[in-house]
């Protein structure tokens, strides 16, 4: 029976995902034995929803991704079956792994976006010493839009630790196990052409799956050091069907079709840098031919982060 949420007390994201992983994320490898072997080396980067580390497990160096513990968000008189639904579709973990799964089962780990080897989970003595040691729970979270702009401003987080819902003590910090890409956003990058091809051809693939990136920034696409090119980042991906496209496909082809278009503009505002001069990555001659017509406002905003 689809009872309210509010019936279900123990009804969690942590707890929708234990009901659901095994129907939606059947390939993706449950890791959470290696947990208590993870030397945690450094804070690489943190978010609203995940702080991203490098870690060391048997000699050899990976990227963990943990996710914040959402506020469940859901009311009383929602369904239970919406609820699992948003959740199973929204929850950023979820839809990470969801992307990761599919590459697994098309054979495409490693080749799409960094390789992914499977989900786990961290204790709470881990969690501890991780908040103690790089200071993730800093007094701050907050929805107010003037308090989050004044802190922006002093370079501050405006977000609290792994758990953004201190009652749900018992749910753990779940995490992505990926290879370590050591490198930068393309902002910095350099790309020759064969790189540049890589990405075109990942984005295809990973439409080709019906998977829309969804978050589609040059700060989602890396570079190694020795000029490897990664789409990276999943957590906002869009799986067909899903929801927000009121389930017309030709929506959601015209979004995927979007982002090809933004990755050819990023590529040309790379071919554009003194630093690509000698490279051949893109043949367009102005933006709006890179970006084939008008280009979005939004996609245009990052044009500032391709720098010499
Ligand atoms: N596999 C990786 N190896 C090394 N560094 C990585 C890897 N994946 C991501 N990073 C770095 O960590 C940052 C955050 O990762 P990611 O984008 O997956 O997290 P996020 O919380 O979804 O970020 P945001 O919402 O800000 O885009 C990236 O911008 C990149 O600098
Ligand atoms: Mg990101």
């Amino acid at each position: 029976m689809d009872a309210p949420a509010h019936e279900n007390e123990a009804l969690s994201h942590w707890h929708i995902w234990l009901k659901y992983k095994d129907k939606i994320c059947p390939f993706l490898p449950d890791r959470r034995d290696l947990a208590s072997q993870i030397e945690f080396l450094d804070l690489i980067a943190d978010s609203m929803h995940s702080y991203m580390f490098k870690v060391r497990i048997h000699e050899q160096i990976y990227a963990l991704k943990l996710y914040t513990i959402p506020d469940p968000g859901w009311t009383s008189s929602d369904k239970m079956s919406r609820v699992e639904d948003i959740v199973t579709s929204k929850d950023p973990f979820i839809a990470e792994s969801r992307v990761y799964d599919c590459l697994a089962e098309y054979e495409l780990e490693g080749q799409v976006g960094p390789k992914c080897h499977g989900w786990l989970t961290i204790s709470r003595e881990q969690e501890q010493a991780l908040d103690d040691r790089f200071n993730l729970t800093n007094g701050y979270t907050s929805n107010d839009v003037g308090l989050i702009y004044e802190l922006k401003k002093m370079d501050r987080r405006q977000w609290l630790g792994f758990r953004q819902s201190p009652e749900n003590t018992s749910d753990p910090v779940r995490g992505l196990l990926l290879d370590y890409i050591d490198g930068a956003g393309i902002g910095k990058g350099t790309l020759n052409a064969s790189a540049a091809a890589s990405l075109r051809s990942q984005l295809d693939r990973l439409h080709s799956l019906d998977i829309a990136h969804g978050d589609f920034y040059p700060r989602n696409i890396m570079v190694s050091k020795d000029g490897n090119p990664y789409l990276i980042d999943f957590s906002s991906a869009k799986l067909w069907p899903c929801r927000g496209f009121q389930m017309k496909k030709r929506r959601f082809d015209g979004y995927m079709r979007d982002e090809r278009c933004a990755l050819e503009y990023y590529l040309f505002q790379l071919q554009k840098l003194k630093r690509h001069r000698e490279l051949e990555i893109s043949h367009a001659k102005s933006d709006e031919d890179a970006y084939g017509g008008e280009v979005s406002w939004f996609v245009e905003g990052f044009k500032h982060e391709f720098v010499d």
